[in-house]
């Protein structure tokens, strides 16, 4: 009788499971705990055990049949709210699970990854932990200049240093694969600094075109093509003569301020022009470097600050709302 009783509590559970109404829960009752229920055709057989035994299975069998009557009820109350499980109501409205999207650096990265793609530039990459001769000697930027300083630059030790720079690419690049070169190096660098346009890690595109026959002609032609694509072909771009140790002659490329359209205001320091980028023609010194002909082969490259871009395509007049991962802010992008 024992095993019987056994048997009845594991099938009476299993049934209870598959109940999803609680028009179901009376029917149920009826079949094990009704006057012709399981459990009571059981108990009828009470009279015909040994009497000794008849307290032990009296007691279990009435346990089995609180037991039943309260897992019926249970399940009647949770079948009531809508839910099978107890504790748990599934009725509530669910909560969305929160999505995520593209750092407004990274959209920019990509957006300007495009237009170059499109020009027939490739993307290629350098480590952020450089070396002293790829990061400056080998861009022929002497001893003394003022970005090997401790205060401008992050160094390891004396030879190792966070990349100030993404133009060591141009340096690796050169090293590693054959002419032509045509790239385009989108990365992190790092520099002592932190104001309102200054933090100590943001992001530069370098772009490199070395081959026979390249001229500054070549290099205005990309570049303006580059900026008019990204900000509309009528805002005016002028190129101003300026110094780089790896580029010879240098310039900047200026646009018209897009804020005051050249009327002159705080962002382009009423000068009505904002600097974009800085370019040149590859210094040939930087070739003897890389163990290529200077004589050989003529080239452009050209570097220029993400977050700069960003914040004149969005209006953002400080940097570090870039990197404080102030949700309400960068939400705005996705
Ligand atoms: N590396 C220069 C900088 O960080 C930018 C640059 C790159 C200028 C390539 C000329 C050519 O200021």
């Amino acid at each position: 009788m024992e095993k019987q009783l056994e048997e009845l509590k594991q099938t009476f559970s299993e049934e209870l499971l598959l109940l999803h109404s609680p028009d179901d829960i009376e029917p149920m009752r009826v079949k094990y705990l009704g006057r012709k229920g399981a459990l009571t055709s059981i108990l009828r057989l009470m009279g015909s055990l040994d009497p000794k035994d008849r307290p032990r299975m009296g007691s279990l069998s009435n346990a089995l049949k609180v037991y039943m009557e309260e897992a019926l009820a249970d399940k009647l109350e949770g079948l009531r709210r809508g839910s099978v499980f107890k504790g748990i109501d599934v009725t509530l409205p669910g909560r969305a699970p929160s999505k995520g999207c593209v750092h407004i650096i990274n959209q920019v990265v990509s957006e300007l990854e495009e237009i170059f793609l499109s020009l027939g530039f490739n993307i290629a990459s350098g480590p952020e932990v450089e070396d002293d001769y790829h990061n400056f000697e080998a861009l022929n930027i002497p001893e003394h200049h003022p970005a090997r300083d401790m205060q401008d630059t992050f160094y390891f030790s004396n030879d190792v240093l966070l990349r100030t720079h993404t133009s060591p690419v141009q340096i690796r690049v050169m090293e590693k694969s054959g002419l032509p070169v045509r790239i385009i190096a989108p990365g992190k660098v790092y520099r002592c600094d932190s104001d309102v346009s200054h933090t100590p890690m943001f992001h530069q595109i370098e772009g490199l075109w070395v081959e026979k026959g390249i001229t500054f002609r070549h290099l205005k032609g990309v570049l303006y093509e580059f900026i008019h694509t990204l900000f509309g072909h009528d805002i005016p771009l002028r190129l101003r003569p300026s110094f780089f140790p790896f580029t010879e002659p240098s310039a900047e490329v200026d646009m018209g301020c897009i804020i005051c359209k050249g009327k002159g205001c705080r962002v382009c320091k009423n000068s009505g022009w904002l600097e974009i980028l800085g370019c040149g023609m590859v210094d040939p010194e930087v070739y003897t470097y890389v163990d290529i002909d200077p004589g050989s082969v003529t080239g452009f490259a050209f570097g220029l600050g993400v977050e700069r871009v960003a914040m004149l395509k969005y209006g953002i007049d400080d940097i570090r709302m870039f990197f404080d991962n102030d949700l309400r802010f960068l939400r705005q992008f996705s």
